[in-house]
């Protein structure tokens, strides 16, 4: 299947982080302590599996995506991950359960599961990141302000804070929410399906903000399903379809066997996997 290639400088930036990110990985032999660990989920809704047993690390430093087909579980295992579903099997983030450190994940739902009627503006939703910090009923500090600022600059919707944020289209929404995720200073982030309904400049800025987050060491946890040129952005993919299909880097998990066992031999096309 041959690959829709984009330009060389895209290629030769996504190589030099690639050759960057591996030499840092292998000097790191603790990252898998510094890391996620999941062991053995399974989720089960009523008496119907969503996901059977699940094991796989999520490191640090990269950027990893969450592949598979509709309903394979992919945004369960992301809620399962924060404790949001009942599941059994554990997830350790530096020696504790993650469930229990939920201060330092920010998470984004699918679309589909936020209330766009809610009566909040887009400097509210931002400063919902802050909540945390700051504490209900208490005024937020300057340095929460500035916060909250910056992180509305970097993904250019400064000039929308006072917008009610069931006034702005779907690309504008998904830069709102990954604001709000920035100014939570997390040290981990999961975004489920951000680029479903986004143009491609949008869909450009927020890959751009997750390089960036991933090269500041941070875990970027991204559910996509577009396995289009955009799966080339990932470093580390892990392919699921109710059962984990394969986990790793992006080039041992894209193989033709692991995309036919995934989309039972219905997938036409994918990113380069070299
Ligand atoms: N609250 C629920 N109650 C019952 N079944 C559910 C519930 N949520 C999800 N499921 C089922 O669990 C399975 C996995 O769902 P999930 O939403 O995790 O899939 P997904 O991979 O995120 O799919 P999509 O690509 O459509 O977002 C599906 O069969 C779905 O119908
Ligand atoms: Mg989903």
């Amino acid at each position: 299947m041959e690959a829709n290639l984009g330009s060389q400088n895209r290629r030769n930036y996504l190589q030099s982080r690639e050759i960057t990110a591996q030499s840092v990985a292998k000097n790191l032999e603790i990252e898998s302590v510094l890391g996620i660990n999941i062991t053995d989920i399974s989720v089960y809704y009523r008496t119907q599996a969503a996901l059977q047993n699940i094991s796989c690390n999520v490191k640090p430093g990269r950027l990893t995506g969450i592949y598979g087909p509709n309903g394979a579980g992919k945004s369960t295992l992301m809620k399962a991950m924060l404790g949001l579903v009942p599941a059994s099997g554990n997830v350790i983030y530096q020696t504790k359960l993650l469930s229990t450190q939920l201060d330092k994940v920010a998470y984004v739902p699918q679309r589909s599961q936020i209330d766009w009627t809610y009566p909040a503006t887009v400097w509210d939703v931002v400063m919902m990141g802050r909540v945390k910090k700051t504490g209900w009923l208490r005024q937020f500090s300057t340095v929460s302000r500035k916060v909250a600022k910056d992180a509305l600059a970097r993904v250019g919707m400064s000039e929308f804070m006072h917008r009610p944020i069931g006034q702005l289209s779907g690309g504008q929404q998904q830069r709102v929410f990954l604001a709000r995720a920035l100014t939570q200073e997390a040290e981990i982030f999961c975004f489920d399906e951000p680029f479903v309904g986004i143009d491609q400049k949008t869909q450009s800025v927020i890959f751009e903000i997750f390089h960036e987050l991933a090269d500041e060491g941070k875990i970027v946890l991204v559910v996509n399903h577009d396995l289009g040129e955009s799966i080339n952005h990932f470093d580390d993919l892990i392919l699921l379809n109710q059962e984990l299909i394969a986990a790793g880097s992006r080039q041992d998990v894209l193989t033709e066997d692991n995309l036919y066992r995934a989309y039972s031999g219905r997938v036409m096309y994918f990113g380069n996997a070299a």
